[in-house]
């Protein structure tokens, strides 16, 4: 049997980062009712009739678990202002919400006050996909504010002008 030949996951997830992503916060609640969030890239449509979009979940992320039982999300699209929320909802476990006033989206989710895009959605499916679960939503509802996108290559933001 020929070897396989050996992957250096440092370089392939160096290499990934030329495919250009859109950044967004995707949100739920807790059994408790706690809000919890995360940023993401794994965003990306799947279907139009019906609409469903995915993203994946890694399983070391402390709201895994949550994610993967939630029934309803929303995902955020992130504005080019809006490079600070990346960060905050990147860090594990903080306290994430408490300088945002959010509102109640489906099912009591929390929605963000700003974004570029935001889809409220109901979890349609979860697939495994090695060390990350992919959650299939059905969007119930969508909304869009004026703004530039905020995209990410090669690990670094794009600018305006298209350089990164
Ligand atoms: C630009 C960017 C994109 C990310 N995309 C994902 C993603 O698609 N899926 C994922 O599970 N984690 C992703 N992460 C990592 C999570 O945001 C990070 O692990 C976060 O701490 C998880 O929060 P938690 O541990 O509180 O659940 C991304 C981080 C950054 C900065």
């Amino acid at each position: 049997m020929a070897n396989k030949p050996e992957i250096d996951l440092e370089e392939f997830r160096r290499v990934l980062g030329h495919f250009a992503t859109g950044v967004a916060v995707v949100t739920a609640l807790d059994s408790q009712g706690t809000k919890v969030g995360m940023t993401i890239s794994s965003f990306n449509s799947v279907s139009l009739d019906p609409p469903l979009v995915l993203w994946s979940v890694a399983k070391d992320s402390l709201s895994y678990d949550v994610f993967v039982q939630a029934k309803y999300f929303a995902v955020h699209v992130l504005a080019m202002h809006q490079k600070d929320l990346v960060n905050r909802f990147a860090q594990s476990g903080e306290d994430k919400f408490d300088q945002f006033d959010c509102r109640e989206g489906i099912d009591g989710v929390p929605i963000l006050p700003e974004f570029a895009a935001c889809f409220e959605c109901s979890t349609e499916y979860v697939y495994p996909g090695g060390d990350h679960k992919i959650i299939v939503g059905r969007v119930h509802s969508f909304e869009e504010q004026d703004a530039d996108p905020l995209i990410v290559h090669r690990s670094r933001f794009l600018r305006k002008e298209g350089s990164s």
